[in-house]
């Protein structure tokens, strides 16, 4: 019995530990939770940007949304087409504990294996969700414009990274990989793939954590720390062990 509570008490603690966000609308490069990048569509676009061994591979270990830029996902072979001018991003943010706050970036790298994701897309703005626990709302900004100064022409390939920061200080990196096409032959944007939820208990707040004109200057917002998930994930596993032993 005490093993299979422990049994038990591990597998959430698994649950607590597995990084998630997803990007609805318009995709993304992978399910960084149960895909490795050697895994993707099409195999490995010759260089994909990895972790670089010694031996001159690449590799992608399993899960790793918290790794820059791309939660380990290398870019992919199946691009998405996004309007020329800016279009729509859609975002399951829950799917990781300590996120009730979070903030948001949203960048683009241009090119068809981008360096940096340095330019940003929308000023930082936090959600407020509906439970410290994993939960599975869905938000929607219908109107994402390109960054200042960049006008790209049809064609051209960029990278569009979502970060979320969560109370705790983690943050999950999340892609997907666009070509710039027009309007006209990009997938439509409805209420069944752009929406804010509204169903209680997945509704999802908003607060602007600062102006645009302050985005410069303020490089990074004042956190408020909570230490609550962050002790508890190393508690919960320590606890299974003694119960295993
Ligand atoms: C690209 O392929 C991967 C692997 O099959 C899939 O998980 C992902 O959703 C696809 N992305 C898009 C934008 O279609
Ligand atoms: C290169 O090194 C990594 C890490 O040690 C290993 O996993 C991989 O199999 C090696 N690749 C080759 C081709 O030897
Ligand atoms: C990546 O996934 C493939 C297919 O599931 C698996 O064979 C491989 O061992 C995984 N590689 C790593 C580094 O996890
Ligand atoms: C990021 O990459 C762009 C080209 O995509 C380049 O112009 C810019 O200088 C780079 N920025 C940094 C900080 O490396
Ligand atoms: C964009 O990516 C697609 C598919 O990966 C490729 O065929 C195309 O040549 C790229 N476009 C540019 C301008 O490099
Ligand atoms: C919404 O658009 C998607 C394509 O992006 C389409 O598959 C779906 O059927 C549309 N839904 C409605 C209700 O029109
Ligand atoms: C969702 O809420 C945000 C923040 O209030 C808003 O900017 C956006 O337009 C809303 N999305 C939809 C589809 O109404």
């Amino acid at each position: 019995m005490p093993k299979l509570l422990s049994l038990i008490v591990f597998a959430a603690s698994w649950a607590l530990v597995s990084a998630h966000t997803v990007i609805t609308y318009p995709g993304w490069r992978g399910d960084t939770l149960h895909t490795n990048g050697t895994y993707s569509d099409g195999g490995i676009i010759p260089g994909s940007l990895g972790i670089n061994h010694d031996n001159g591979s690449i590799s992608f270990p399993y899960g790793m949304q918290w790794m820059y830029p791309c939660g380990g996902m290398p870019t992919s072979s199946n691009r998405t087409k996004w309007p020329i001018g800016g279009g729509t991003i859609a975002i399951q943010p829950g799917w990781f504990p300590g996120h009730s706050l979070a903030f948001f970036y949203i960048n683009m790298g241009y090119g068809n294996e981008p360096l940096n994701m340095s330019h940003v897309m929308v000023p930082v703005f936090q959600i407020v969700g509906p439970s410290n626990y994993e939960y599975p709302g869905t938000f929607c900004l219908p109107q994402v414009p390109l960054p200042a100064n960049f006008t790209p022409k049809i064609g051209d390939n960029a990278t569009i990274q979502v970060i979320e920061t969560a109370q705790h200080g983690a943050a999950l990196y999340n892609c997907v990989d666009i070509t710039f096409a027009d309007p006209s032959e990009v997938a439509e944007v409805n209420s069944s793939n752009c929406f804010n939820s509204t169903t209680p208990g997945q509704d999802i707040g908003f607060q602007l954590v600062f102006t645009s004109t302050s985005l410069q200057s303020a490089a990074y917002p004042t956190l408020e720390i909570n230490g609550y998930i962050s002790f508890l994930c190393p508690l919960v596993l320590f606890a299974a062990t003694l119960l295993w032993l």
